[in-house]
């Protein structure tokens, strides 16, 4: 086995690594600026084999799919925050995403599971004293999303920081982890917190749980001790949980968006679509 940060040596905390990885590898698609600085340089050569094993063992596009999903997540947030600049971020399953950074958010709320959030809050740390960053409003709250009490925590906390403040809520590659009922409170953890909340949430549709990515993916997981069960949804239940209707991206429009054309069917991808609600 592989020693990241000297904790994190598999489980699903591994797949922070890996997308951040992915969209270090598409700067310009992605326009994440700081992918490439959230995994120490003694850690990255880790990483970096961690995701050439990856690409020849499950598919070789992680860095489309996260590059995709990461940017037109960053295109939205921007316009959230443009018509409203008082707008607080909540980010669950944060990992090493970068969006407090990139985008002036008044307050943000990052929360993951504690050896994520151990390592993410030390890299700010020296980020920060290095200049590579500002100093932001950015809380990083360690917290196990498939723990009901720790939701409810979770979103008096929140409510707290915003302060009356519209909120945006983003849950970008982390809702399929988490069992059927955990996947659905998650979803709608942005409507719970507030109403008027926009909601971004990435999902695996129930149409695709055949696909021959996910398949792959699952045996991999195994190796790597990543619980390999999934949960998948339909729009109808990201709309009930979210609490109205969804505009639903799937990596196929994402591809005509940014890149002009579809280069690779949802079919040879990890089949993850963006849902937005409340805007
Ligand atoms: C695929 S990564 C996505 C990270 C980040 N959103 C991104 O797009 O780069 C999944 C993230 O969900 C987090 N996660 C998984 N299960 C969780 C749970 N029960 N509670 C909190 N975070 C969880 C993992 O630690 C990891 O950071």
């Amino acid at each position: 086995m592989v020693w990241f940060t000297g904790s994190v040596d598999g489980g699903v905390e591994l797949t922070a690594y890996l997308v951040n990885e992915s969209r270090a590898r598409c700067p310009e698609l992605s326009r994440d600026r700081l992918a490439g600085q959230w995994i120490p340089a003694r850690e990255r050569e880790q990483v970096r084999a961690l995701w050439d094993e990856y690409a020849g063992s499950v598919y070789p596009h992680d860095d489309l799919v996260c590059s995709l999903r990461g940017r037109y997540i960053l295109d939205l947030l921007e316009q959230v925050l443009r018509q409203d600049p008082d707008t607080v971020l909540l980010v669950c399953g944060a990992g090493f995403t970068s969006y407090p950074w990139l985008l002036p958010f008044p307050a943000a709320v990052e929360a993951d599971l504690p050896r994520v959030i151990e390592a993410k809050r030390r890299r700010v740390a020296e980020l920060v004293a290095a200049g590579v960053i500002e100093p932001r409003p950015v809380e990083q709250l360690p917290v196990d999303l498939a723990d009901r009490a720790a939701r409810e925590r979770l979103v008096e906390r929140v409510r707290a920081v915003a302060a009356g403040r519209p909120i945006a809520y983003l849950a970008e590659g982390l809702i399929f982890y988490l069992p059927g009922a955990d996947a659905r409170a998650v979803a709608g953890l942005g409507a719970a917190t507030a109403a008027g909340t926009v909601s971004v949430v990435t999902y695996w549709p129930v149409a695709a749980a055949d696909n021959r990515v996910l398949a792959a993916q699952r045996e991999w997981f195994r190796h790597w001790a990543v619980a390999p069960e999934a949960t998948y949804l339909t729009t109808d239940d990201l709309a009930a949980a979210a609490g109205g209707p969804v505009d639903n991206h799937s990596p196929e429009d994402l591809q005509r968006r940014y890149l002009g054309e579809v280069s690779v069917p949802e079919t040879e991808l990890v089949p993850e679509h963006v849902a937005v609600v409340g805007r």
